[in-house]
């Protein structure tokens, strides 16, 4: 009961910080209706989190942006709406129907230019991706059990300065399980471990709650 009532309020809390400081849009409105209207599960960020993202996106001055899994797009959005006008993101996909969602959604917010959505497994399609123009954002939320490789492509994809974000790190406090049998589990605390091994990465992790429950980012820049 208690459990319940403590997500209602952050529920609530989210909504009143999203009807402050979260300008609407119909383009976000459209690309969540469509989605579900689609089937598309709702795993999309929310939107207290896509504006973090996008907020992030223009502190760090991003012209280019690599997102790994698209979903219906929501996400890819608000980071695309970050790009100067000859900016230019490539998100990638592993499902073509949800792809071709994110299109659609993409196109409704006028985005089709600066957007490219690679489908296929994104552990094949990054390596069709040119290391000689590296990415100055980084937004890694697709299969958490790949995080690992998502991890060392984008370092190879990236350049000093570059910042690298991963969602879902949380997950409800699953990322103290040390002998999980979940290959998310197993993917997410490996990503984290090699972030923090790694000298050319300085990182922190910030837990979230609100719309979508307890879970969290990890933001990621490269040091040199
Ligand atoms: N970034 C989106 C949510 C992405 S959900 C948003 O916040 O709006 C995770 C997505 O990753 C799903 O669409 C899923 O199909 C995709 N995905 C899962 N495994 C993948 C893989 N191996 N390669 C590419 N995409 C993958
Ligand atoms: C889930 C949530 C996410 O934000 C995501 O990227 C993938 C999966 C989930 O709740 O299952
Ligand atoms: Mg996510």
């Amino acid at each position: 009961m208690q459990e319940v009532n403590q997500r209602q309020l952050w529920n609530t809390v989210d909504g009143w910080f999203e009807g402050l400081l979260v300008e609407a849009d119909p383009a976000f409105e459209h690309a969540l209706s469509a989605s579900r209207q689609a089937g598309l599960p709702d795993i999309n960020v929310s939107p207290s989190q896509g504006k973090f993202l996008h907020l992030l996106a223009r502190m760090c001055g991003a012209r280019s942006i690599l997102e790994i899994g698209t979903l219906g797009g929501y996400s890819t959005i608000w980071l695309a709406r970050a790009l100067p006008e000859d900016g230019r993101l490539v998100t990638l996909e592993l499902s073509s129907a949800f792809a071709q969602v994110a299109r659609t959604n993409i196109e409704n917010a006028g985005l089709a230019d600066k957007v490219e959505i690679v489908v296929g497994q994104a552990t094949d399609t990054l390596s069709g991706l040119s290391i000689e123009e590296p990415f100055d954002f980084i937004f890694i939320d697709a299969d958490k059990e790949n995080n690992p490789h998502y991890l060392t492509w984008a370092l190879r994809l990236s350049c000093p300065g570059t910042v690298i974000v991963a969602d879902n790190v949380v997950r409800q406090g699953s990322i103290l399980d040390d002998d999980s049998e979940s290959a998310d589990v197993k993917g997410m605390r490996g990503f984290c471990e090699m972030v923090a091994a790694e000298p050319r990465l300085s990182s922190t992790v910030l837990q979230t709650v609100g719309s979508k429950g307890w879970d969290g980012m990890a933001i990621v820049l490269v040091t040199h």
